[in-house]
């Protein structure tokens, strides 16, 4: 047998689980990967796929989900349906595969003996704060169905590591970005949303008056702390902030995009979104403390990289 320890990535060929995936493929570890491909495409994983033991099921189901936890040591729990408007427009959906998919997680990973559970938690959970930036130890407040799955994940964890000794750790997600975050749907994350808009001569659209900000987190910094957290002895049972610790504001970034790609297309201004969140920053102190984090890729580089890969992949798209 293999002294080797096997990594399960649910959502695995995701936007951030791919990323995941490949970070421990080059490290030389055992991965399976978990997808429904609801959300997470085949060719986000193609570069990978003769390296990695791929199953396509669903968190949704418990059956499925105890069989690709046999023999799993550590768990990144990435798989969800990602988008606060979405669930919006379909909270069963969204009840269905955060938190009824993330139980499953917990139950499979209890049963298998699965040491830790590094959880993707959100920044959604704070919802308006009075201050910035936001800490851990302030109030949740829950603005969207997303929000309260998400924060119904967490407290699942914190469970599973007081009742049952199943270590967890929560990270709670800023605005991740970065190259393979699908633009294609109306829920997508705005960078790639404006990236493909510029890219391709489109309007790009700002829901609201673009004053919101957001601490926008390049997925690199996501993977090295996930990497950590899977380790970090004392972080076990807490949740902690993962974000950069900036924010700049939707019209400020769509300039900063427009600069660097030599386009000025105006934007047109729509609605603001039922659910969205006026203003989002990280204090990342804990992440620091617990498990040794500091972003390493800042927004400037991170759009940089980003707006190259949508470049090279408008073909795909
Ligand atoms: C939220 C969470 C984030 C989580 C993500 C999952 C907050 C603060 N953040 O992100 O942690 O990972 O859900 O999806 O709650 N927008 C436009 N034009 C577009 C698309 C979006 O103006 O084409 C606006 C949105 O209205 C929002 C901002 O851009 O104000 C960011 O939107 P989005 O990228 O969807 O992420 P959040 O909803 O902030």
């Amino acid at each position: 047998m293999s002294e080797k320890k096997l990594y399960l990535v649910t959502g695995g060929a995701g936007f951030i689980g791919s990323h995941i995936t490949e970070a421990l493929v080059k490290r030389g570890d055992r991965v399976r990967v978990l997808d429904n491909l609801l959300t997470g495409h085949r060719k986000n994983l193609e570069h990978l796929i003769d390296k990695i033991e791929f199953i396509e099921g669903d968190i949704r189901d418990l059956e499925q989900t105890r069989a690709a936890m046999t023999g799993v040591n550590i768990v990144f729990h990435e798989a969800a349906i990602p988008s606060v408007p979405r669930s919006v427009a379909d909270p069963q959906l969204n009840h269905d595969a955060n938190v009824q998919g993330t139980f499953n997680v917990l139950m499979a990973a209890k049963e298998a003996g699965v040491k830790r559970v590094v959880y993707a938690a959100s920044s959604s959970a704070y919802g308006e704060t009075e201050v910035l930036p936001k800490q851990e130890d302030m109030p949740p407040s829950p603005l969207s169905p997303y929000a309260a799955a998400k924060l119904f994940g967490e407290y699942y964890m914190q469970v599973f590591t007081r009742v049952y000794g199943l270590e967890t750790v929560s990270l709670r997600y800023f605005n991740v970005f970065g190259p393979r975050q699908d633009p294609s749907s109306p829920y997508s994350g705005v960078i790639s949303k404006f990236a493909t808009a510029l890219l391709t001569e489109q309007t790009p659209v700002i829901y609201g008056d673009g004053e919101q900000s957001r601490d926008f987190t390049y997925v690199e910094n996501v993977v090295d702390a996930n990497l950590r957290a899977a380790e970090a002895p004392q972080a076990s049972g807490h949740v902690m902030n993962l974000g950069v610790g900036r924010r700049i504001t939707l019209n400020g970034l769509l300039e900063e995009m427009q600069k660097a790609l030599g386009t000025n297309l105006p934007p047109e201004y729509r609605e603001m979104r039922t659910g969205d969140v006026r203003h989002s920053l990280a204090d990342i102190t804990r992440a620091q403390q617990l498990i040794g984090y500091e972003p390493v890729v800042h927004l400037p580089e991170g759009l940089k990289r980003t707006m190259a890969w949508y470049k090279d992949n408008l073909d795909r798209m």
